[in-house]
């Protein structure tokens, strides 16, 4: 197993970072073979990711965008974009990652950064794209819309990311049944522990054992 060839990857994390976890875990089974996560950036200090990087023994960075304030003129605006996006870039040359998984990542990357990557960037969604998906659907907020809509099925998706938000080609998606009495805290529970846990890792095998073969 250790002969084979593994694609360097970064993971971006905003938060608790149960989905690293899920990469992290699936990496130490075998469910990932042909991918390693070489390192993992945070846009926040305090995210609970960077804890499960350090136990993990994995190099962990935060590049955080510089605070928006009302006086921003579009100008100011996109340049604190550009250095965000420079300095995530930078640690992503530096560790050497090709592939980068966005695992509860709320920061948006522009089209400038997203045109370098073409399909070696994955995003997960918790909903079935293209249902409550796009700008301002993000975390919580997905499954109290999909709870506020009254659909009976939501899900996950993985899939790569481009300049459209949530807008890529879709690598893989699970269905997830809503019960009554969901709230959208047990919903995204439910969400992750049946569909992304297992599918972002999956989605990372199969993108990475591509890539093994094409080099
Ligand atoms: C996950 O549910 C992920 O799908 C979602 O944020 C959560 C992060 O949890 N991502 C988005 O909403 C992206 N639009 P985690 O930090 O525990 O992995």
């Amino acid at each position: 197993m250790g002969e084979e060839k593994r694609i360097k990857t970064a993971v971006l994390i905003s938060g608790g970072g149960t989905n690293l976890q899920a990469l992290i875990d699936a990496q130490k089974s075998g469910v990932i073979r042909h991918a390693e996560i070489c390192a993992v950036i945070s846009n926040k200090a305090d995210a609970y990711g960077l804890v499960r990087a350090e136990n993990a023994g994995i190099p962990h960075f935060v590049a955080e965008k510089e605070k928006a304030e009302d006086t921003d003129t579009a100008d100011d605006r996109e340049r604190k974009q550009h250095e965000f996006e420079e300095r995530i870039e930078e640690i992503i040359e530096s560790t050497g990652a090709k592939i980068i998984v966005l695992a509860g990542f709320l920061a948006i990357l522009s089209e400038n950064f997203t045109s370098k990557y073409p399909e070696r960037i994955i995003n997960i969604h918790p909903s079935l794209i293209p249902s409550f998906c796009g700008k301002g659907y993000y975390g919580l907020k997905v499954h109290e819309a999909a709870l506020s809509y009254g659909v009976k099925v939501t899900g996950a998706t993985v899939h790569f990311v481009n300049e459209v938000p949530d807008g890529g080609r879709i690598i893989l998606q699970k269905a997830v049944y809503i019960k009554d009495g969901d709230t959208p805290e047990i919903l995204q529970k439910r969400v992750m522990e049946e569909a992304e846990w297992e599918l972002l890792p999956r989605a990372l095998e199969l993108v990475s054992e591509k890539m093994t073969k094409e080099i």
